[in-house]
Formats: C-alpha cells, structure tokens, sequence
C-alpha cells in the first residue's frame, strides 16, 4: 500500500502528526510509518494522538494496524482550514484567537504592522462584535465563523465600494458549495437565506487621497446556532447554517471554501479589473432587485422599487414619484426579507 505523508509547509509536529492521518483517512497507518516520516519516537507519535484525542479528533487504534482518523471535530484549526484551501496567498497566514474584541479590531492593527494582503484572523468568539452602522455583532463562542480578511489592492479609493461586492459574491458562492443552500444578497452585505440573515459583512477602509491602504473584509456567519441561541430581537429575522441544513457542518469547511472562491473572484477583479463577472453574481442572487425597499440614510428617507446595481456597485432605486435615485450607501430593508414587512 502506498502512504501519503506529504509533510510540506507543515511545521508543528501535531500538525503533521494529523496531516497524515488525514491524507489516510479511510486506512490504518501503523505509528512505525508515522515514527519514521516524522524521525520522532513511537511515544511521541501516541503522545501526539493524545493530544489530537483530546481536542475531539476520534482516532482508532488497533494493535499491529495502526491508528486510523474517523472524526473530525468542529474546531477552527489553521491545519484543517489548509487542508480544504485551494489558495494561494489568501489564508495561508491565518492567526485564530479564542477570544477577541473583534476579528476586524485585530486585523486592522495587523494590516497597520504590514501584514501581508490575505491574511485572515478568525475567533472562536468576540466580545465586541461589530456590526454595520454602529450595531453589535453577536459572536458567540463555536457558534458561528467570525472572521476578517485583510486586502492591499493597489487601487484609487473611488474603487473601495466595489469590494463589498467582491465579499458578498465570495461568500455567497463559499456558502453554496460547502453547504449547498441556496444563498441570496440583500444590497450591500447581508447574506439571506429563506428570507432570513445567515450572515454580515462589514468591509472597513483606510486609505489616502489616491490609494487604497488597506481593506478588513469582516465575515460574520451563523453556523451551529438553533433558534435559542439568538437575542430575541432578532430570533425572527436570524436564521444558521444548521437550522437552514437541519444537521451541522464543519466550519473549516466553509471558511476554506469562502477563501477558495473569494481569491479567485479578486484576482479577476484586482488583476484583470473585470467586476462585472462579481457584479452579475451580486445581480442574479439578489433579494433586493426588483423588490419594494425602504432606503434609510443620514437625511433622507424613501420606499420605491429596487431596479438595478450600477457598475460600481451602488443601488438604483425607482422612488414613488417615478425617479431614478443613486443609493451609494444606506440602511435598506426589503418588504418582506429579514424583517420588513
Ligand atoms: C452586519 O451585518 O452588520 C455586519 C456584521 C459583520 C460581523 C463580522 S464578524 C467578524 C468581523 N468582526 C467584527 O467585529 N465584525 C465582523
């Protein structure tokens, strides 16, 4: 039989402990085939599945066969995100804290000491979970994937709307391959499933007169909560990916699929300056377009009908009066999705 330890760009030895366990999923492998990969003694190879046992890796162990991986926990582990990313550079550093204030606090101070553009910063949970216009974020523990992304595009800062396009269309397609719902856009950022908020994003900005410093991509998405989990205020309006599914999945899973498709999508867009690709992908899964909306901003406030998305990224709204008005960027709620009725 042919073993696969390929052992590349993995360093801890934990890491590459489970690595081959990984690679040889459906077969025992004996700890003399790991001892030997690794050149580290037999103990240490039980002492490392220990450890893997532990952290609720279910690991088989039959004498004279070997060890053999069977369970995979819900943890967000760097090794198992890596093991489902197809990237190159997006989440290839990626730092993942129990607890933070907030993902986006944090990439920020990274994006300020010149992290390298895709890095990403997850937590099990945050204690101050940003949401859009000032609002709070609930980010309970193991319940859901927050986390940020940092993006260095070398463009003027006019272009900065479009990458909450950009986001928006990676995580709805992330979202849809790794879980197969279908998945809809409320403009700019909500993601809606069966008319309810599965996820947010909140996209925040530095930058100079002529170019874009930075962007911190946040991507707040309700995983494993059930209804109970959710502050009344919002029990009617916020719905989990294992509500929706009816069973749960894995969470590195879908953190690696949204990095898989949002590098693809920002290199046709950075590189090849093609939105329109994204942009069609915003317009064909949109529950706004078409749909009577209420637009809130600083001094205004309208109803009309949602006509279209413009080129860079903004909201064409058909008002009661019959004109055609620009919404760059508003509260807009949608009659009959996530709670406007
Ligand atoms: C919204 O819909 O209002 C946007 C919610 C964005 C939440 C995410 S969770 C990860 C990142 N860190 C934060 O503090 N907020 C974003």
């Amino acid at each position: 039989m042919k073993y696969n330890y390929d052992i590349e760009g993995v360093n801890n030895l934990r890491d590459r402990v489970l690595n081959i366990l990984l690679k040889n999923r459906d077969n025992f492998i004996s700890g003399q085939i790991i001892s030997n990969s690794l050149n580290i003694s037999r103990a240490a190879v039980w002492k490392h599945i220990k450890s893997l046992q532990e952290i609720g890796f279910v690991i088989e162990s039959v004498s004279n066969r070997g060890y053999r991986l069977i369970g995979i926990p819900d943890i967000i582990d760097k090794f198992l995100i890596e093991s489902k990313l197809q990237t190159n550079r997006f989440a290839r550093n990626i730092k993942i804290f129990e607890s933070v204030d907030s993902t986006n606090n944090q990439a920020k101070k990274l994006a300020l000491d010149n992290a390298e553009e895709g890095t990403l910063v997850t937590a099990e949970q945050q204690r101050a979970g940003k949401g859009r216009l000032g609002r709070e974020w609930v980010s309970d523990k193991y319940k859901g994937i927050w986390m940020s992304l940092i993006l260095k595009p070398s463009l003027p800062p006019e272009e900065a709307p479009l990458f909450t396009a950009v986001a928006a269309a990676a995580v709805v397609k992330g979202i849809e391959k790794s879980t197969n719902l279908h998945v809809g856009i409320k403009w700019p950022n909500d993601i809606i499933v069966n008319r309810k908020k599965v996820c947010g994003v909140l996209t925040e900005i530095s930058a100079d007169p002529d170019r874009i410093n930075y962007i911190i991509v946040g991507i707040g998405i309700n995983v494993n909560h059930i209804l109970d989990d959710f502050p009344q205020e919002i029990k009617e309006t916020a719905t989990s990916i294992s509500i929706e599914k009816g069973y749960k999945i894995a969470r590195y899973e879908i953190i690696a699929q949204v990095m898989n498709q949002f590098e693809q999508l920002y290199d046709l867009a950075v590189l090849k300056n093609d939105f329109n690709h994204i942009l069609d992908i915003c317009r064909e899964n949109s529950v706004t377009l078409g749909s009577e909306v209420r637009v809130c901003s600083r001094n205004d406030e309208f109803i009309g009908i949602a006509k279209n998305l413009r080129n860079d990224g903004a909201l064409i709204v058909i008002d009661a009066m019959g004109n055609e008005r620009v919404v760059m960027s508003a509260d807009v709620s949608v009659r009959g999705v996530n709670g406007y009725v």
